[in-house]
């Protein structure tokens, strides 16, 4: 029997699945989706989780396994199922589309916990959730760890954006969206809401993320003194290119950086960059607007094109936003 794997959010064609269907499945055969092989393979199973492109090789050798390391992998499966709790009434697997009455219970949940001037701190923590990944360790991620790393010097100020997602599930008690979102859903789904009432995209964020059940490694978020190189390289140890750093980067025109209107969601930011208002000695406000790891971008070959095109470009700017929003927010997910 031939079976359809569930899309990888980002954009290879992986099977991403752990915890306990995934242990039902193991002895069953299946179509392996990835762009690079089409077999059917019977036992084949993967245990990584795909949250970026190409980091997965499908290969034949691999896919046939033996009876010892389908029982070790089934073990492994089995922690992955107890260390992650997910929303609890899913039936399929890996992202969902949220759609429907659960959609319109969510979002009427999120009207009620926020207004407009919280959208800011949404967007940063939905950030600072997602930016724990790191690809090579295969841990980190969009998984509302970040519940439990407040004391970190990053985070600081975030807390009231977590009250607001708290506050949001409050509110989806008694609504047929109870249980079928997780916290890590809300946070992401957050910074989607924040992005949307202030003017931005209207971003579709899939559901069905696992949340963690305790920190995630510290020490992976960038920090506003790094060099573009150094930024770059933060950001592609996510799975992230320079384009979606710098994508990603506009949303610093929300918040009180002197990007344009504090609670507007525009291409602002890369005008300003390309202006360097902080680089003119008859701007006496200009030393204040944006931080230094905005500062350097510009004068990076690697990012400039991308900011020129968005400062000309606010539609190529959201199209863009939207994507690597979708993609940063899918990054180490467990799907349920
Ligand atoms: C590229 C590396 C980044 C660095 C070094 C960085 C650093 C910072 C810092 C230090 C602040 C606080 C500024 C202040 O108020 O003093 C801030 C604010 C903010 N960041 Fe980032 N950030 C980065 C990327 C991102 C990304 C990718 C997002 C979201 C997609 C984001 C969203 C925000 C938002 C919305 C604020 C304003 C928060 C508020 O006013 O409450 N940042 N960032």
């Amino acid at each position: 029997m031939l079976e359809t794997m569930p899309q990888c959010s980002s954009s290879c064609h992986l099977e991403a699945r752990s915890g306990l269907a995934a242990l039902q499945r193991l002895a069953r055969p299946f179509t392996c989706l990835p762009k690079q092989c089409k077999r059917t393979h019977s036992a084949h199973q993967r245990l990584v989780h795909c949250s970026s492109e190409g980091h997965i090789e499908c290969s034949s050798a691999r896919a046939g396994i033996s009876r010892r390391a389908a029982m070790s992998q089934m073990a492994m499966l089995s922690f992955l199922a107890t260390t992650f709790r997910g929303p609890r009434a899913y039936a399929a697997e890996g992202p969902q589309a949220l759609q429907g009455d659960v959609k319109a219970a969510v979002m009427q949940a999120f009207r009620k916990a926020a207004d407009k001037g919280k959208a800011p701190v949404l967007l940063r923590l939905a950030f600072h959730d997602a930016a724990t990944h790191e690809v090579s360790a295969g841990d980190g991620g969009a998984n509302a760890s970040v519940q439990y790393e407040f004391s970190r010097p990053e985070n600081t100020g975030l807390k009231r954006g977590w009250r607001v997602i708290e506050q949001v599930m409050q509110n989806l008690k008694g609504t047929v969206a109870e249980g079928r979102v997780s916290y890590a859903d809300l946070i992401a789904l957050g910074g989607a809401y924040a992005v949307s009432v202030t003017g931005g995209p209207v971003i579709d964020v899939p559901i069905g993320r696992r949340d963690a059940a305790s920190a995630d490694p510290a020490d992976r978020l960038p920090a506003e003194t790094l060099s573009a190189e150094a930024l770059r390289l933060n950001f592609e140890a996510k799975g992230l290119s320079a384009q979606e750093l710098i994508a990603l980067s506009g949303a610093h025109t929300l918040g009180n950086k002197g990007f344009g209107d504090p609670l507007t969601f525009d291409n602002q930011y890369y005008k300003s960059l390309l202006q360097k208002p902080w680089e003119d000695p008859t701007n006496t406000m200009g030393s204040m607007i944006g931080l230094p790891s905005d500062h350097v971008l510009p004068d990076d070959s690697k990012c400039r094109p991308s900011i020129e095109t968005y400062a000309v470009d606010q539609q190529r700017f959201f199209q863009d936003f939207g994507a690597a929003y979708t993609k940063m927010t899918s990054l180490g997910a467990r799907w349920s």
